[in-house]
């Protein structure tokens, strides 16, 4: 038996996969077939499970895998023994019998883990309380279609040092671009993570001081201030605390002028960002909202080696 082909995080991945990931994908939005297979999944079933609410994800899943020739299930634990206690373990063996892949977006980091160390099938991460890999491929694919290779150029996260902020670092490390990280004190992302990214040779800096993060930045990202699941407490002293970090015109006159806007989205305009600088001329938050459904097509065929 093949040991199943995982996407759980970037930083698991070299740097070589990712890059055929991406070419498999960029290939598909092209309208070719990498291999010249037009339908790799063709009599395939992959299992799409969601512990938490999705737009992107649940559509860009079922619509490519049905591109590709394939049937999506999916999942929601309301509706399934998970939502009634059955282990993930068990779900992941006894899915693994009937499906040739299974994505999850799921609560926890360890709930993910445990579907790849029990499934016998590839598992691919759509979303923990610590990444979002899928995202990352496709906001590379946007940056790379507009602006050319990413390794040196500066990237600015700006906001909450949250899952997406996490997924950057990883990116930075196997990419090889600068990254800084300008979030309120706290609001960091942690340091074990940091540390990782420091011993792998990263150039990844983190401040929070919003200009000297912004500076000549060539791309300028943010997300949503409060997270899935995450557990605010006082949301009027974390909205207080978030506010200077709002991506505005000031903030994207700092940046470097043809810097791009990018934004995993769902956007809440007037909080994180501006309704002038997400729908304004340095936006390309749809074409990356579009490239999950390409970027994802590289994934799977990549896991499933179709
Ligand atoms: N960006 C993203 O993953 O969106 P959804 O939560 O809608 O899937
Ligand atoms: N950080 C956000 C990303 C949503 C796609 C969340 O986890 O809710």
């Amino acid at each position: 038996m093949n040991i199943p082909r995982h996407f759980l995080d970037i930083k698991d991945l070299s740097t070589e996969d990712l890059r055929d990931i991406l070419d498999r994908g960029l290939a598909y939005k092209r309208g070719e077939a990498p291999d010249g297979i037009e339908k790799p999944l063709a009599g395939k079933s992959i299992a799409l499970v969601f512990e938490k609410p999705s737009t992107r994800t649940r559509v860009s899943f079922e619509a490519g895998i049905h591109q590709l020739g394939g049937q999506a299930i999916v999942l929601e634990p309301s509706g399934t023994q998970l939502g009634r206690g059955e282990t993930i373990a068990d779900t992941a063996r006894v899915l693994s019998r009937y499906v040739d892949g299974i994505m999850i977006r799921t609560t926890l980091v360890e709930k993910l883990l445990e579907l790849a160390d029990y499934a016998s099938v590839p598992v691919i991460n759509g979303l923990t309380d610590r990444t979002h890999p899928c995202q990352m491929m496709a906001d590379l694919m946007t940056f790379e279609e507009r602006r050319g290779p990413i390794a040196g150029k500066r990237v600015t996260w700006v906001g909450d040092g949250n899952n997406m902020a996490a997924t950057w670092v990883h990116a930075a490390v196997r990419f090889g671009f600068e990254l800084w990280l300008t979030c309120p004190k706290g609001l960091e992302p942690g340091k074990k993570l940091l540390k990782w990214a420091q011993d792998e040779g990263g150039a990844v800096h983190v401040t929070a001081a919003v200009d000297e993060a912004v500076s000549g930045a060539h791309c300028v990202v943010t997300d949503t201030w409060i997270s899935m699941g995450d557990d605010v407490g006082d949301s009027e002293h974390r909205r207080r605390l978030l506010s200077p970090y709002q991506v505005n015109a000031d903030t994207m006159a700092k940046a470097s002028p043809d810097a791009i806007f990018l934004h995993c989205l769902p956007a809440y305009r007037g909080k994180e960002v501006t309704a002038e600088v997400i729908d304004g001329p340095q936006s390309a938050v749809w074409d990356e909202a579009e490239n999950r459904l390409h970027a994802q097509k590289g994934i799977l065929t990549w896991c499933l080696r179709c």
